[in-house]
C-alpha cells in the first residue's frame, strides 16, 4: 500500500480513539478511551484525516480511497512500550533454568551473572551483529501490535561499547518501521573492570561517554539504575545533571528491589518518568504527584523473576498519577515484547481495569516520551499507527491471554509485513 494514497479504515466494532486532552491522564480520566461504535478512520500522507461514525466518514472519503475492511473487529492505536532494553548479544536461558531451580535473580547477579554476562557477550559482539538482533525483536515488537518502542543502551559499559549500541538502535530504527526512541543508560550496572571503584566508572560515564552521546545526538533520554549493590543515588544525581547539561530527558530504574531514595531523586532532578517501583510507598506516590512525573510499571519484569511484589498500581492511579504500563523487554528480567501479556497482569496482578491499562500503554506512554502530539491516539492530524485486533471489544485484548490477537498492524498509513518473523 502506498503511504500517500488515502486509506479508509472501515467496519470497525469499536474505533478506540483515546481522544482527549494533549496531556497524560490521570485518575479516572484513564478510564475514558474515546471509543466510536461503528466507527471508521479516513487517513492521507500517513496521518489521520478523520475518525467518526462509518456513515459519516465514508461520505468524506474520495473514489479512488483504498479500502482496509476491519470485518467487525477493535481498532486502536498501536502500543508505545516507553521501557524496553532493545539490543543485547545473547540470551540467558541458562539463567532462567537456574532460576527454575531456585537461585533467585539477585543472587545470579551478584555471582557476576545477570546484566555482566549480557555485557560480556554483547561487548564481544560486532555493530552488525546487535544490529540483525535488534532487527529481530523489532519484528516480535511489530507482530504484537506495539508500533514505537523506548529503546536503551545499557550492555556495553565502555565509550564504544555503549557507542555501538545507540547506533545499533538507530539502525533499528531506519531499516524497521518500529518507532524507536533511543535512551542512553551507560550506569546500567558497574562493570567488571571497575568493581572496586565504582566512582571512577561513573566519572567514565559523566566526562566520556556522555559528551560523545551528546554530540553524536545517539539518545533522547538518559536512565540509570539506582539501586542497592548498583549505582547509589548520589552517582545516579551525578549521571542525572550531566545529562541534563546535555539537554536529554531523564528517565531512572526506581525502587525494584529496595525503597533507597530513587524516587526522591527523581522528584529533585525533574525527571520525566520513574520505573519499576515495585517497592514504592505512600510517600513515593505523593512526591511523584507533586512533581509530575509519570510512574512507568513493568509487571513482566516482577512476573518473570518469580515475585509476587507488583507494584501498587492502585493506589498510583487513585492518587491521581499518569500511569503507564511497558515490557521492560530485555535478556534477564523480562524476555517479553508482548504488550498484550503486560496488560494481562496489569489487570489480573495489580487490578487496573482493561481501560486504564489501554491508556497507559498507548497515549500516557506517548507523553513520557514527549510524543503525545503525535502518537499514542487516533486523532486528526497524528501519525496514522494502528492495529486492528481479532477482538470485538477492547476489553478481550487483556482478558484472553498468551496467544497472538494482531491481524494487521500499521505504521504511517503503512501495512507491516508481519509473515518473516523468523
Ligand atoms: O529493568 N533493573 C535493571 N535492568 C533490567 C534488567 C536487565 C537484565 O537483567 O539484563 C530491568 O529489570
Ligand atoms: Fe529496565
Amino acid at each position: 500500500m502506498n503511504q500517500n494514497e488515502p486509506l479508509l479504515v472501515t467496519n470497525c466494532a469499536q474505533l478506540i480513539t483515546l481522544a482527549g486532552p494533549t496531556r497524560p491522564r490521570a485518575g479516572l480520566e484513564m478510564r475514558e478511551l474515546g471509543i466510536i461504535p461503528d466507527g471508521a478512520m479516513l487517513i492521507s500522507n500517513g496521518r489521520i484525516a478523520a475518525t467518526g461514525p462509518q456513515a459519516k466518514i465514508e461520505k468524506l472519503a474520495s473514489a479512488d480511497v483504498q479500502v482496509v475492511d476491519a470485518n467487525g473487529r477493535i481498532v486502536l492505536p498501536g502500543f508505545v512500550d516507553a521501557h524496553t532494553h532493545l539490543v543485547f548479544a545473547g540470551n540467558r536461558a541458562d539463567e532462567f533454568e537456574m532460576r527454575c531451580m531456585g537461585a533467585t535473580y539477585q543472587q545470579i547477579a551478584a555471582s557476576g551473572g545477570g546484566i555482566r554476562s549480557t555485557v560480556r557477550k554483547t561487548r564481544a559482539a560486532t555493530e552488525a551483529q546487535l544490529v540483525a538482533a535488534g532487527e529481530k525483536y523489532a519484528k516480535w515488537f511489530l507482530a504484537g501490535g506495539t508500533t514505537t518502542i523506548e529503546a536503551k543502551s545499557g550492555y556495553g559499559l565502555t565509550v564504544e561499547d555503549e557507542l555501538k549500541l545507540l547506533r545499533a538502535i538507530r539502525s533499528v530504527a531506519k531499516n524497521t518501521p518500529l518507532r524507536c526512541i533511543p535512551t542512553f543508560l551507560g550506569a546500567h550496572e558497574i562493570p567488571e573492570e571497575y568493581r572496586s571503584d565504582s566512582d571512577a566508572y561513573v566519572d567514565l560515564v559523566v566526562k566520556q561517554m556522555l559528551p560523545r552521546v551528546a554530540k553524536e545526538k545517539l539518545a533522547e533520554f538518559c536512565d540509570v539504575f539506582c539501586e542497592e549493590e548498583v549505582f547509589t543515588v548520589k552517582q545516579a544525581e551525578r549521571v542525572l545533571m550531566a545529562a541534563k547539561q546535555y539537554r536529554l530527558g531523564l528517565r531512572l530504574h526506581a525502587d525494584q528491589f529496595t525503597c533507597c531514595g530513587a524516587v526522591e531523586l527523581a522528584a529533585r532532578v525533574g525527571a520525566k518518568t520513574a520505573d519499576h517501583l515495585e517497592q514504592t510507598t505512600s510517600e513515593g506516590i505523593a512526591m511523584m504527584k507533586r512533581a509530575a512525573i509519570q510512574p512507568v510499571l513493568l509487571p513482566a519484569s516482577v512476573y518473570a523473576i518469580g515475585s509476587q511484589k507488583y507494584a501498587p498500581a492502585r493506589e498510583m492511579i487513585d492518587a491521581g498519577l499518569a500511569v503507564v504500563l511497558a515490557t521492560d523487554f530485555n535478556p534477564g528480567s523480562s524476555p517479553t515484547t508482548s504488550m498484550l501479556m503486560v496488560l494481562s497482569l496489569a489487570c489480573t496482578q495489580m487490578k487496573m481495569t482493561p481501560a486504564e491499562a489501554m491508556t497507559a500503554a498507548t497515549i500516557n506512554a506517548a507523553h513520557s516520551l514527549n510524543r503525545g502530539q503525535e502518537l499514542g491516539s487516533l486523532e486528526p492530524g497524528k501519525i496514522a499507527d494502528f492495529v486492528i485486533f481479532d477482538a470485538e471489544d477492547y476489553r478481550e485484548l487483556a482478558y484472553f491471554f498468551g496467544m497472538p490477537r494482531t491481524v494487521a498492524v500499521f505504521s504511517a498509513g503503512r501495512q507491516v509485513d508481519l509473515c518473516p518473523v523468523l
